[in-house]
């Protein structure tokens, strides 16, 4: 049955960061199974965007809203000092080449660790924050990151690392 804020197209906080990490679940996957260095790098590019805006709304929005209850004093601040790490490895592997070995090991190993920080907040944090906050509550932060992520932030901030970003357009504009 469509509530209101679901007509209105408003989906709750929780929902909207687990819909996030299931989107890079499969990027991820879709790594797994075998690139070559055009696909590889498209998809790093797709994972680069969807981690920067992610990681931005939950660090600005979400966890902001969240620390209000000190219980979640010591999960968030995990939370924080594991995306920067995730952040750092990203910026190190635009760097090398798509598809070669090193970048597969690297990426391989960002995403053991994005996955165990993925485990904890979807296993512990959100089904407490889910307790800590009425629906209501839960509803206007999905709404406030929804906006966070359509109108507050600009293209700048998901720039690629330098040079990575005029390889692109260069490569692109040969055609291919
Ligand atoms: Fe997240
Ligand atoms: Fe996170």
């Amino acid at each position: 049955m469509a509530t209101k804020a679901a007509e209105l197209g408003v989906i709750d906080a929780i929902e909207l960061l687990t819909k996030d990490h299931d989107k890079v679940e499969n990027i991820f996957t879709q790594i797994e199974q075998g690139v070559t260095a055009d696909t590889g790098k498209e998809l790093f590019t797709k994972i680069y965007h969807e981690l920067t805006l992610h990681s931005i709304v939950e660090e600005q929005i979400f966890y902001p809203a969240v620390a209000k209850n000190p219980q979640f004093k010591d999960l968030l601040k995990d939370a924080f000092s594991e995306h920067a790490q995730v952040k750092q490895q990203l910026g190190d592997i635009a760097y090398l080449e798509p598809g070669s070995a090193e970048w597969t090991k690297r990426l391989g190993k960002v995403w053991k660790e994005l996955k165990h920080h993925i485990n904890d907040e979807e296993e512990k944090l959100f089904p407490k924050v889910r307790e800590a906050m009425s629906e209501k509550e839960l509803k206007s932060l999905g709404a406030e990151l929804e906006e966070g992520k359509h109108t507050k932030l600009d293209g700048d901030l998901l720039s690629m690392p330098l040079g990575f970003a005029k390889e692109e357009k260069k490569s692109s504009a040969k055609g291919k």
